[in-house]
């Protein structure tokens, strides 16, 4: 099956409450792993690339793995650009084959986001590619102590509603609590449901995107840590809130930290373990083995997209 875009699988799990994982992808090892992981389980899946990614691995190389990807499975694949900064970067990922960008105005005010947002929306529409943009802000609202800026911090559900219509967008990522990275919340992890109802209330068929979402796995915190690594006091968005979300109307769940610590503890663990260890294949293939495993629990455990291919 070609590339396709996240249209149907979005429709889908609207229907059917379930969340699409989209993953975030650097290199070959992490490509394989998550593909062969969404095959297994018979799952659509979403790849998505930063623009650090971009730089780092190089889009037509990206774009020749994914290819390969899609070949040698059967499964629904879109590739997708993740926190698209600017219309530039995003006519490029449209003009070299991604079926998906996002657009991300949400560190702008609400009029230059509608219209950053409606500017790559127009484009990318006459190209049949979708777009996913943002609204709210998502870095630092564990941070929070006051409650009147914490609410400012979530997105406001009327916003959200103006914000779809003057845009047009396709989907909608929102601040509920979840954050970047490996240090998510200071307390006890929470998310805003509520606001979650509230969209879903406003906009019935708009598919609703968590970002922040790891799980930040503590099997492999404490593999980077008994093994050299400073990670102490990482956490994320447990389990049963992400299989909650998912099926109050979450239709995207955005996983990265999850897949750097897995290869980054299975690396270390070889390197302390087997130090006469010098072939790169027996390190990153372990890595690969472990994402692997980590996004087959995602798919089928948590997010419940099995079978949903
Ligand atoms: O949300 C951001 C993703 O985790 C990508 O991070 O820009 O370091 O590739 P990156
Ligand atoms: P994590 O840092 O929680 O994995 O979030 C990734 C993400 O939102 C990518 O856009
Ligand atoms: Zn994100």
């Amino acid at each position: 099956m070609p590339l396709v875009t996240t249209k149907e699988m979005f429709e889908r799990s609207m229907k059917e409450h379930y969340a699409i994982g989209a993953f975030n992808i650097n290199n070959m090892e992490f490509i394989q792993a998550i593909t062969d992981a969404a095959e297994e389980a018979k799952s659509p899946v979403i790849l998505q690339v930063s623009s650090s990614a971009i730089k780092y691995a190089r889009l037509p190389y990206l774009m020749k793995m994914v290819e390969a990807a899609v070949e040698t499975t059967t499964i629904p694949i879109a590739i997708h650009l993740d926190h698209g900064p600017d219309f530039e970067t995003a006519k490029m990922c449209i003009d070299n084959g991604f079926t998906s960008v996002m657009i991300d105005g949400s560190k702008y005010d609400f009029e230059e986001n509608v219209r950053l947002t409606k500017e790559v929306v127009d484009y990318a529409h006459a190209h049949g590619v979708v777009v996913e943009a943002e609204i709210g802000q998502l870095a630092g609202v564990e941070d929070d102590v006051n409650v009147s800026d914490d609410d400012a911090k979530y997105t406001n559900p009327d916003q959200a509603y103006e914000f779809v219509q003057r845009t047009g967008c396709d989907s909608l990522a929102i601040a509920i609590g979840t954050s970047h990275g490996a240090y998510k919340f200071k307390g006890e992890p929470r998310l805003r449901f509520d606001i979650l109802e509230k969209v879903k209330e406003k906009l019935p068929n708009t598919p609703i995107v968590l970002h922040g979402a790891s799980t930040v796995i503590q099997e492999y915190v404490k593999m980077c840590n008994d093994h050299g690594g400073k990670l102490d006091g990482a956490q994320g968005c447990p389990d049963e809130m992400l299989h909650e979300a998912a099926q109050r109307g979450v239709s995207k769940i955005n996983v990265d930290t999850d897949l750097r610590l897995a290869m980054t503890g299975v690396v270390r663990k070889v390197f302390a373990e087997q130090p006469e260890v010098f072939d790169p294949r027996k390190y990153l293939g372990a890595a690969r083995d472990e994402i692997k495993k980590a996004v087959s629990h995602k798919i089928v455990d948590v997010f419940g997209s099995a079978n949903k291919a």
